[in-house]
C-alpha cells in the first residue's frame, strides 16, 4: 500500500472562511484507489511553510506520494510551484505536463495552472490545480500511471 500525504495551500482555508474540499476529494480518490493517507494539512499560500511540510512529509513520513492542490495559477500569492522545485531533487515533467494536455480538454484555462511534478529521495511531489473539479479531473487522468513510478521509486 502507497503512503500518500495532501496538503491544501489556500488562504482562506487555513483562515477557517472557506472549507477545505479540494483535500477531501484528493482523499476519496487516493482511498478508493487503495493509498493509505498518512497526513493531511491546510496552510496559507505561504512558501515558507509549505517548503518545511513539503520536506517533512519526504523526509521524516517518507510519503510515497504528495499531492499539493491550489497555489498554482497567476495571483501573486500563488508560490506553489516555486516552493516545490525549491525541495526537489529530480524533476518529473511528464506528470505535470500530462495534467495540462488533458486538462486542456476540458477547458483553455488548463493553460494557466503553473504546476510542477518533481522527485525528492523516495516522494513523488504533484501539484495539483485548486479547484475540486480541477483537482478531479486532473487526479483521475494520472492516477492508474502513478504506481508503475512508484514502484521504480522506492
Ligand atoms: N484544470 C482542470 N482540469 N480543470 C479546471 O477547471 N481550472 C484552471 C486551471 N486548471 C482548471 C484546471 C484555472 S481556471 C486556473 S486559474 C488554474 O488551474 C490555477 O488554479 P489554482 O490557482 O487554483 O491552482
Amino acid at each position: 500500500m502507497y503512503r500518500a500525504g495532501i496538503v491544501t495551500l489556500s488562504d482562506k482555508g487555513a483562515a477557517g472562511e472557506r472549507e477545505d474540499k479540494s483535500g477531501a476529494v484528493i482523499k476519496e480518490i487516493l482511498e478508493s484507489a487503495g493509498y493509505e493517507v498518512v497526513a493531511q494539512s491546510l496552510l496559507p499560500d505561504e512558501g515558507e511553510a509549505l517548503k518545511a511540510e513539503l520536506i517533512r512529509l519526504s523526509d521524516q513520513v517518507q510519503c510515497d506520494l504528495v499531492l499539493t492542490t491550489g497555489g498554482t495559477g497567476f495571483s501573486r500569492r500563488d508560490v506553489t510551484p516555486e516552493a516545490t522545485m525549491a525541495v526537489a531533487e529530480r524533476n518529473a515533467p511528464g506528470i505535470a505536463e500530462a495534467i495540462r494536455a488533458y486538462s486542456m480538454t476540458v477547458t483553455k484555462r488548463a493553460m494557466l495552472s503553473r504546476g510542477v511534478s518533481v522527485i525528492r529521495g523516495g516522494t513523488l511531489i504533484i501539484n495539483l490545480p485548486g479547484s475540486p473539479k480541477a483537482v478531479r479531473e486532473s487526479l483521475e487522468y494520472v492516477l492508474d500511471t502513478l504506481p508503475h513510478g512508484l514502484d521504480i521509486l522506492s
